[in-house]
Protein backbone atom coordinates (compact mmCIF):
# COMPACT_ATOMS: atom_id res chain seq x y z
CA UNK A 1 0.00 0.00 0.00
CA UNK A 2 1.58 3.41 -1.07
CA UNK A 3 -0.05 6.62 0.15
CA UNK A 4 0.38 9.82 -1.22
CA UNK A 5 1.02 12.66 1.92
CA UNK A 6 0.16 16.24 0.33
CA UNK A 7 0.92 19.78 2.78
CA UNK A 8 0.35 23.09 1.69
CA UNK A 9 1.73 26.60 2.21
CA UNK A 10 3.23 27.54 5.07
CA UNK A 11 3.88 23.97 5.99
CA UNK A 12 7.59 24.47 5.46
CA UNK A 13 7.73 26.37 8.31
CA UNK A 14 6.37 24.17 11.11
CA UNK A 15 8.78 23.99 13.80
CA UNK A 16 9.14 27.75 14.30
CA UNK A 17 6.18 28.88 12.71
CA UNK A 18 3.14 29.27 15.57
CA UNK A 19 4.48 26.12 17.83
CA UNK A 20 1.47 26.97 20.48
CA UNK A 21 -0.97 26.12 17.49
CA UNK A 22 0.90 23.88 15.74
CA UNK A 23 3.62 22.06 18.38
CA UNK A 24 7.26 22.39 18.01
CA UNK A 25 8.34 19.55 15.33
CA UNK A 26 9.51 20.85 11.61
CA UNK A 27 7.90 19.18 8.66
CA UNK A 28 11.15 16.95 8.32
CA UNK A 29 10.68 15.56 11.89
CA UNK A 30 7.03 14.91 10.77
CA UNK A 31 7.98 12.98 8.06
CA UNK A 32 10.23 11.06 9.64
CA UNK A 33 7.90 10.05 12.61
CA UNK A 34 5.15 9.04 10.07
CA UNK A 35 7.54 7.02 7.98
CA UNK A 36 8.56 5.20 10.81
CA UNK A 37 4.93 4.93 12.05
CA UNK A 38 3.77 3.45 8.53
CA UNK A 39 6.57 1.29 7.94
CA UNK A 40 5.21 -0.56 11.28
CA UNK A 41 1.80 -1.37 9.40
CA UNK A 42 3.85 -2.48 5.91
CA UNK A 43 2.52 1.36 3.93
CA UNK A 44 4.91 3.52 1.86
CA UNK A 45 4.78 7.13 2.30
CA UNK A 46 5.54 9.39 -0.37
CA UNK A 47 6.28 13.26 0.57
CA UNK A 48 5.04 16.51 -1.21
CA UNK A 49 5.20 19.75 0.23
CA UNK A 50 4.15 23.29 -1.97
CA UNK A 51 3.10 27.05 -1.49
CA UNK A 52 2.03 26.76 -4.76
CA UNK A 53 -1.76 25.73 -5.24
CA UNK A 54 -0.95 24.60 -9.09
CA UNK A 55 1.68 22.54 -8.22
CA UNK A 56 -0.55 20.76 -5.38
CA UNK A 57 -3.41 20.57 -8.17
CA UNK A 58 -1.08 18.74 -10.67
CA UNK A 59 0.34 16.67 -8.31
CA UNK A 60 -3.32 15.15 -7.27
CA UNK A 61 -3.77 14.87 -10.80
CA UNK A 62 -0.95 12.82 -11.84
CA UNK A 63 -1.40 10.42 -9.03
CA UNK A 64 -3.95 7.49 -10.65
CA UNK A 65 -2.85 4.36 -10.24
CA UNK A 66 0.22 5.41 -8.52
CA UNK A 67 -1.29 5.43 -4.74
CA UNK A 68 -3.43 3.69 -2.73
CA UNK A 69 -4.97 6.70 -1.26
CA UNK A 70 -4.19 10.73 -0.75
CA UNK A 71 -3.54 12.14 2.85
CA UNK A 72 -3.91 15.90 2.53
CA UNK A 73 -4.00 18.48 4.56
CA UNK A 74 -4.33 21.63 2.41
CA UNK A 75 -3.32 24.25 4.59
CA UNK A 76 -5.22 27.65 3.99
CA UNK A 77 -6.03 26.33 0.64
CA UNK A 78 -8.54 24.72 2.58
CA UNK A 79 -10.46 27.31 2.74
CA UNK A 80 -10.18 28.89 -0.69
CA UNK A 81 -9.36 26.22 -3.08
CA UNK A 82 -12.07 25.35 -5.52
CA UNK A 83 -9.27 23.90 -8.08
CA UNK A 84 -7.93 21.44 -5.20
CA UNK A 85 -11.38 20.41 -4.60
CA UNK A 86 -12.01 19.67 -8.46
CA UNK A 87 -8.61 18.06 -8.56
CA UNK A 88 -9.25 15.40 -5.35
CA UNK A 89 -12.69 14.58 -7.08
CA UNK A 90 -11.38 14.45 -10.24
CA UNK A 91 -7.94 11.51 -9.62
CA UNK A 92 -10.46 9.04 -8.26
CA UNK A 93 -7.87 8.45 -5.40
CA UNK A 94 -9.70 7.88 -2.07
CA UNK A 95 -8.63 10.98 0.07
CA UNK A 96 -8.70 11.81 3.70
CA UNK A 97 -8.02 15.85 4.77
CA UNK A 98 -6.14 16.36 7.77
CA UNK A 99 -5.27 19.32 9.79
CA UNK A 100 -2.79 19.67 12.76
CA UNK A 101 -5.39 22.28 14.79
CA UNK A 102 -9.17 22.23 15.38
CA UNK A 103 -10.07 24.67 12.23
CA UNK A 104 -13.16 24.47 13.76
CA UNK A 105 -12.35 25.69 17.09
CA UNK A 106 -10.64 28.62 15.95
CA UNK A 107 -11.34 32.15 13.71
CA UNK A 108 -14.70 31.64 11.68
CA UNK A 109 -12.93 31.62 8.44
CA UNK A 110 -11.22 28.59 8.81
CA UNK A 111 -14.49 26.54 9.54
CA UNK A 112 -15.22 26.32 6.15
CA UNK A 113 -13.48 23.67 4.06
CA UNK A 114 -13.94 23.86 0.52
CA UNK A 115 -11.36 20.54 0.11
CA UNK A 116 -13.18 18.25 2.88
CA UNK A 117 -16.51 18.32 0.85
CA UNK A 118 -14.20 16.24 -2.13
CA UNK A 119 -12.74 13.88 0.75
CA UNK A 120 -13.72 10.80 2.03
CA UNK A 121 -13.47 12.44 5.75
CA UNK A 122 -11.74 14.97 7.78
CA UNK A 123 -9.76 14.22 10.77
CA UNK A 124 -9.08 17.43 12.85
CA UNK A 125 -7.20 18.78 15.96
CA UNK A 126 -4.76 15.95 16.40
CA UNK A 127 -1.63 17.15 16.13
CA UNK A 128 0.49 14.72 14.15
CA UNK A 129 -1.90 12.21 15.37
CA UNK A 130 -4.39 13.80 12.64
CA UNK A 131 -2.15 12.08 9.78
CA UNK A 132 -1.63 8.56 11.51
CA UNK A 133 -5.67 8.52 12.19
CA UNK A 134 -5.81 9.14 8.44
CA UNK A 135 -2.95 6.50 7.20
CA UNK A 136 -4.91 3.64 9.84
CA UNK A 137 -8.60 4.77 8.12
CA UNK A 138 -7.00 4.26 4.46
CA UNK A 139 -5.72 1.02 5.59
CA UNK A 140 -9.18 0.11 6.61
CA UNK A 141 -11.08 0.75 3.78
C1 LIG B 1 -3.95 23.96 9.14
C2 LIG B 1 -5.14 24.86 9.48
C3 LIG B 1 -5.34 25.93 8.42
O1 LIG B 1 -6.43 26.77 8.77
C4 LIG B 1 -4.09 26.79 8.31
O2 LIG B 1 -4.25 27.75 7.28
C5 LIG B 1 -2.85 26.00 8.16
C6 LIG B 1 -2.69 24.76 8.92
C7 LIG B 1 -3.67 22.92 10.25
O3 LIG B 1 -3.00 21.94 9.96
O4 LIG B 1 -4.09 23.10 11.39
O5 LIG B 1 -1.94 26.41 7.45
O6 LIG B 1 -4.25 23.25 7.96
Amino acid sequence: MKILIINGPNMQLLGKREPEIYGNSTLAELETELKFYASKIKVDLVFFQSNHEGDIVDKIGACNDTYTGIVINPAAYTHTSLAIHDAIKGCGVKTIEVHLSNIHSRESIRHTSLTAPACIGQITGFGINSYKLAIDALTRI
